[in-house]
């Protein structure tokens, strides 16, 4: 199926590889942030950080083609793995092979994704333990941060680094004042649908821009400049940025592909879903 055909609407691109990401955090990898909310449960789906995920239509769209080849073989994870590779690919990033054989869960609790992804007021210490919970490492922490080379965050998230960081009025110091000033031009007080780019620029490429960014100190929320106050996730920002991002493509694949093998279900766990918004 021509994937590409299927990335349409504003900023097609830019959300699978984070719903990947928001979907192996909460249970594992097991399609959980696909399903919808029921009358009795309010899924993940609806938990705040993830109300601005996009592109499930792109996976519905493969899983309805792929039920009428073979019906009940891939699994809505599976699926969601191989279009966050495929829109990660399009837009000029790396290849990964990705490993599939995953299974769906049946179980999806808003509140589960609410207290538990990492959140991008979140300093290094809780990213690092975050991360590591999951068994990924603090370099797949530098790597997978790359993820913001593409996208865009909404003003809300940075209005206290520009307007009030320590309830004084003040600006978060680690943000280059030059950079704070731009974004305090379009991000005014009390403006929650503004967005701006993650990676001014380009931030519809896949490309190692977001390193330099974040090196010069204008990483757009504090989980970004956080990566400066560790000496090993600073060291990788700052070799990416110094060499064009030499080995980043690379490390973001491998990354990828251990972040897919979050909390996998395999053999009789789980199900095949027929409808990736439903259980069976
Ligand atoms: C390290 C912890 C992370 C935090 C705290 C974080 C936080 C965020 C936030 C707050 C946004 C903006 C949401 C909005 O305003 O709409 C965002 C966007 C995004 N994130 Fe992350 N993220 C993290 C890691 C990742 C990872 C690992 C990936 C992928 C590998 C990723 C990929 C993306 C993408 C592609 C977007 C842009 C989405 C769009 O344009 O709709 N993020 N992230």
């Amino acid at each position: 199926m021509a994937i590409q055909k299927l990335f349409v609407g504003p900023n097609p691109c830019c959300s699978s590889a984070k719903n990947a990401f928001h979907d192996c955090f909460i249970r594992g990898c097991d399609g959980s942030v696909l399903l919808s909310s029921t009358k009795k449960n309010q899924a993940e789906k609806d938990a705040i950080p993830n109300q601005t995920l996009r592109g499930f239509n792109v996976i519905d769209a493969v899983k309805s083609a792929l039920e009428k080849k073979c019906p009940g073989v891939v699994s809505c994870s599976d699926i969601l793995a191989l279009v966050a590779r495929d829109a990660v690919l399009m837009i000029g990033g790396p290849h990964w092979d990705v490993p599939t054989g995953r299974r769906d869960g049946r179980v999806s609790i808003a509140n589960e994704a609410l207290f538990n992804l990492p959140s991008p007021f979140a300093n290094i210490t809780v990213l690092k333990q975050q991360f590591s919970a999951t068994g990924l490492s603090v370099k797949d922490l530098a790597v997978l941060s790359g993820g913001h080379t593409i996208g865009i965050g909404h003003c809300t998230l940075i209005s206290n680094r520009l307007y009030n960081f320590t309830g004084k009025g003040d600006t978060d110091p680690s943000l280059d004042p030059r950079y704070a000033a731009q974004l305090k031009k379009k991000c005014k007080p009390g403006n929650s649908n503004t967005v701006v780019e993650m990676d001014p620029g380009s931030f519809k490429s896949f490309d190692e821009d977001y390193y330099t960014i974040v090196a010069k100190r204008r990483g757009l929320f504090q989980s970004d400049s956080a990566l400066l106050d560790d000496a090993e996730t600073r060291d990788y920002v700052r070799f990416q940025s110094r060499t064009q991002g030499s080995t980043f493509a690379q490390d973001f694949g491998e990354s990828m592909v251990k972040m897919g093998y979050i909390g996998v279900l395999t053999g009789k766990q789980g199900e095949i879903r027929k409808r990736c918004a439903v259980v069976n």
